[in-house]
C-alpha cells in the first residue's frame, strides 16, 4: 500500500478509495450445495457459469469497471448521427491529445482493431515480434498465416524472481530475432502493460531500446495500449528519473516515434465497451477505414454508439489522474500481500490488471495433462463463489544465441481486478477463500479430463469432468 503525501506534513498509508459510491449492484453467494450443482451443470468450466451465480468475479478487468458520474453524464451527450457525429470529434480530440497520434479509427473493442490492422499489415509466414501477445492478438496473427513470437525475458519462467518490469522485452532475443528474420517481420509490437507477463509493466528504458533496434532494421513499432496509463504509473513510481514527470508526459514519451497503437477501451478508458486504432500515417488510416466500413461501421462510429465515444473520451482523461492510478495499483498490491500472508505464491511486485498466482505450488500433485489450472478454478468457485481466470498458454520463443524458434507453455492463474468495483473487504474475503483452497480443497483435488476443446481460443469453450 502506498502512502499519500500530497501536502507537506500530511502522510498516511491507506487504501481509502478516491471516490464515493453512488449506485450499488446486488451480488449474492449461493449455498455450497447450489455451487456444486452450478459447477457440474457448467461442465466444470467457470466460463459456463452465469454471472448471477458468481459472488465475486475476477475473470477479467475488461469492460467490468464502474463508470464515473461524469462518464454516465456524458452518455446523455451522445450524438447518434450515422455520419460525422459530434461525439466522434470529441473522442478523436481526446485520443489525439492523450496518446499523441493524429488519426483515430473507432472500433467496437480491441480485437476488432487487431482484425482491421493485421489484415493490412500481416502476411503469410511472417513473424510478429512482441514482448508478449495477448490471446486475441496471437490468434489474429495466426489467422493471417503468420507466427506470433513472444520475446519476454526469462523472469517470466520463475515466479519467485522479483523484478519491477517483468513485462520488458529480452533485448538480446529481439536483436537476434531481427538479425535472423528481419525480412519476415512486418512490425514490432510493444504490449503495455504486459498482460500475460504477470500484468507487469515495460520500462521506458526498455521501450526506448526496442524503438532503437526496430529503427536499425527499419521496422515500424506499434503498441497494444490497453493498459497504457497503468504502465505509465509504474514508470513514474518504479523507474529512476520519472517521479517528477506527469502521467500525461510519460504517456507521450512512451508512444513517441511509434507508428501507431490499438487499444481496448474496456481497460484504461474504464468503459464497458469500445476500442480504437490511433495512427500516424494518413494512407494507412484510409485503408483501415475502408476495412472498418466493411466489418464494423462508418469511420466516425466504428461499431459503437455516439454515447460510447463520449464515455471513452471522459474515461481517457480520468485514467490519467494519479490518485485513481495509485488506488488502482494499491488494490492489486494489497490483494497480492494478503495472498502472500496466506502462504500463496504470487508474482511480485504486483502488476496492474490483477494478481498472478503460481498454480503449480498449490497443485503440484496434479500432472499438466490433468489440468491443475482448471482444478484451481473449480476449487475457488466451490469454496467461495469466486471466479478467476487460469490457463496454460503456448508461447513461441526465440533462442537469444542461435535464433532457433521453439515453444514453451506458460501456466498461470490471474485474479483480475475490475476498476472501481470491489472494496477492501472483498479482497479480505478473497484471500480467506484462497487460504481455504490451499489448506482444504487443493490437496484433495485429483484433476480433470477434457471432454471438449475447439482449436481456436479453447479456454473460452472447453468442457471438463473430474478425475477420481
Ligand atoms: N490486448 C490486450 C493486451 C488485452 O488484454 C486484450 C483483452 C485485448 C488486446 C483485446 O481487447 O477484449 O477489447 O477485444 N483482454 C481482456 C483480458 C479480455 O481479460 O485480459 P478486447
Amino acid at each position: 500500500m502506498s502512502t499519500i503525501k500530497d501536502d507537506p506534513g500530511f502522510e498516511l498509508e491507506t487504501l481509502a478509495e478516491p471516490y464515493r459510491i453512488k449506485a450499488v449492484e446486488k451480488i449474492r453467494l449461493l449455498s455450497r450445495a447450489e455451487r456444486e450443482k452450478v459447477l457440474k451443470d457448467a461442465f466444470y468450466s467457470t466460463v459456463y457459469i452465469n454471472s448471477e451465480d458468481v459472488y465475486i468475479d475476477l475473470v477479467t478487468d475488461s469492460g467490468t469497471g464502474a463508470m464515473s458520474d461524469n462518464q454516465w453524464a456524458a452518455l446523455m451527450k451522445g450524438d447518434e448521427a450515422y455520419m460525422r457525429a459530434r461525439s466522434f470529434f470529441e473522442f478523436e480530440k481526446v485520443v489525439q491529445e492523450v496518446l499523441g497520434f493524429q488519426y483515430v479509427v473507432p472500433t467496437h473493442q480491441g480485437r476488432a482493431a487487431e482484425h482491421i490492422l493485421m489484415g493490412l499489415l500481416v502476411k503469410q509466414d511472417e513473424l510478429v515480434l512482441s514482448n508478449t501477445h495477448f490471446d486475441t492478438t496471437r490468434e489474429h496473427v495466426r489467422h493471417r498465416g503468420a507466427k506470433p513470437i513472444d520475446l519476454v525475458g526469462d523472469v517470466l519462467w520463475d515466479i519467485d524472481k522479483e523484478h519491477p518490469f517483468k513485462g520488458n522485452f529480452d533485448l538480446a532475443r529481439l536483436e537476434t530475432a531481427l538479425e535472423r528474420y528481419h525480412e519476415r517481420v512486418p512490425f514490432v509490437l510493444i504490449t503495455v502493460l504486459n498482460n500475460f507477463a504477470y500484468s507487469s509493466p515495460v520500462s521506458m528504458e526498455n521501450i526506448r531500446e526496442v524503438k532503437r533496434l526496430a529503427k536499425k532494421w527499419n521496422k515500424p513499432v506499434y503498441f497494444d495500449a490497453c493498459r497504457f496509463a497503468e504502465n505509465a504509473y509504474f514508470i513514474k513510481t518504479r523507474e529512476p528519473g520519472y517521479s517528477d514527470k506527469s502521467i500525461g508526459d510519460i504517456v507521450k514519451e512512451m508512444f513517441e516515434g511509434a507508428e501507431g497503437c490499438w487499444m481496448s477501451a474496456k481497460k484504461d478508458a474504464i468503459t464497458n465497451i469500445g476500442g480504437f486504432l490511433a495512427l500516424k500515417d494518413e494512407a494507412l488510416t484510409r485503408r483501415c477505414q475502408e476495412r472498418l466500413a466493411l466489418f464494423e461501421g462508418f469511420p466516425t462510429y466504428g461499431g459503437l454508439a455516439g454515447r460510447d465515444l463520449e464515455a471513452i473520451a471522459v474515461g481517457l482523461r480520468e485514467v490519467l489522474d494519479e490518485s485513481y492510478l495509485r488506488h488502482r495499483t494499491d488494490q492489486v498490491a494489497f490483494l497480492a500481500k494478503l495472498f502472500k500472508d496466506e502462504g500463496i505464491k504470487v508474482s511480485l511486485p504486483a502488476g496492474g490488471s490483477g494478481v498472478f498466482v503460481d498454480v503449480a505450488s498449490l497443485y503440484g500433485h496434479i500432472p499438466p495433462d490433468a489440468f491443475p489450472t482448471i482444478a484451481m478454478l473449480c476449487d475457488l468457485y466451490l469454496e467461495g463463489g469466486i471466479r478467476a481466470g487460469a490457463f496454460p498458454f503456448h508461447f513461441n520463443i526465440v533462442d537469444a544465441k542461435t535464433g532457433e524458434l521453439g515453444t514453451k507453455v506458460f501456466q498461470f492463474a490471474r485474479f483480475a481486478i475490475p476498476r472501481r468495483v470491489y472494496t477492501k473487504s472483498h479482497f479480505e474475503y478473497i484471500a480467506k477463500v484462497m487460504g481455504q483452497v490451499k489448506r482444504n480443497a487443493a490437496p484433495k483435488n485429483k484433476g480433470y479430463k477434457c471432454t471438449y476443446a475447439p482449436p481456436v481460443l479453447a479456454h473460452f469453450f472447453s468442457k471438463f469432468e473430474p478425475l477420481g
